[in-house]
């Protein structure tokens, strides 16, 4: 959709490169995809915390806590789940351009979905990591307790249950959950960002 009578700012807004100076980094979004409780997030904390203890500027966006907040009114169809990716995709956009390392972590199943992020973030900008945990590791651990409900037919379209999951056919790096630890994955996840920048 074309915006009318849209007039957005930026020629006196402070450049990326001037908030890249400030905060002495580089911009970027690292776009973790991966089934529910693959360990997305547990990683990404640990990630955004030795980050941070490093002296980077990280913000972390996460599935549910965008959906507890600003994406309240969503569920979980496949519109919707566009939808969702859609406006975290164009926030991290705009974090980027103020110099900030976005941690993206969400289930983002399809990719047609994870296309749609990177072509709004800029695939300079976008690179995907893909938390590799089979099913049966998700559904056998069960954190939250929602592969049961699924299951029982309690929870609609749950994602590798009743909703499809594709995975990722070129990601820029994979974690695989099974053989290291979350630490371990993280540092990887470090090693990667250093070398990009
Ligand atoms: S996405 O598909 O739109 O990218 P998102 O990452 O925001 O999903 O949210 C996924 C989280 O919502 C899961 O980790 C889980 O805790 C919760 N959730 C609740 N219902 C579903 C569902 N039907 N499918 C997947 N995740 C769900």
């Amino acid at each position: 959709m074309t915006a009318e009578h849209i007039y957005p700012i930026s020629d006196t807004l402070v450049s990326r490169h001037e908030q890249q100076l400030l905060l002495n980094q580089q911009g970027m979004v690292l776009w973790f995809t991966g089934l529910s409780g693959s360990g997305k997030s547990t990683i990404v904390q640990m990630l955004q915390r030795s980050l941070y203890q490093k002296g980077y500027h990280v913000v972390v966006l996460d599935g549910d806590n965008i959906r507890s907040g600003i994406n309240t009114d969503l569920t979980f169809s496949n519109s919707d789940r566009i939808e969702n990716i859609r406006r975290v995709a164009e926030v991290a956009k705009i974090l980027v351009s103020a110099g900030s390392i976005v941690l993206c972590s969400f289930v983002s199943p399809t990719r047609t979905i994870r296309k749609l992020a990177a072509e709004i973030i800029g695939s300079g900008d976008f690179s995907e990591v893909y938390v590799d945990t089979p099913l049966e590791v998700c559904e056998e651990r069960d954190v939250k307790g929602l592969y049961r409900k699924a299951r029982a037919g309690i929870i609609k379209d749950f994602t590798g249950v009743s909703s499809p999951y594709e995975s990722p056919t070129k990601p820029h790096l994979v974690l695989t959950t099974t053989k290291a630890s979350a630490a371990e994955l993280a540092d990887k996840c470090i090693r990667y960002l250093e070398s990009k920048t």
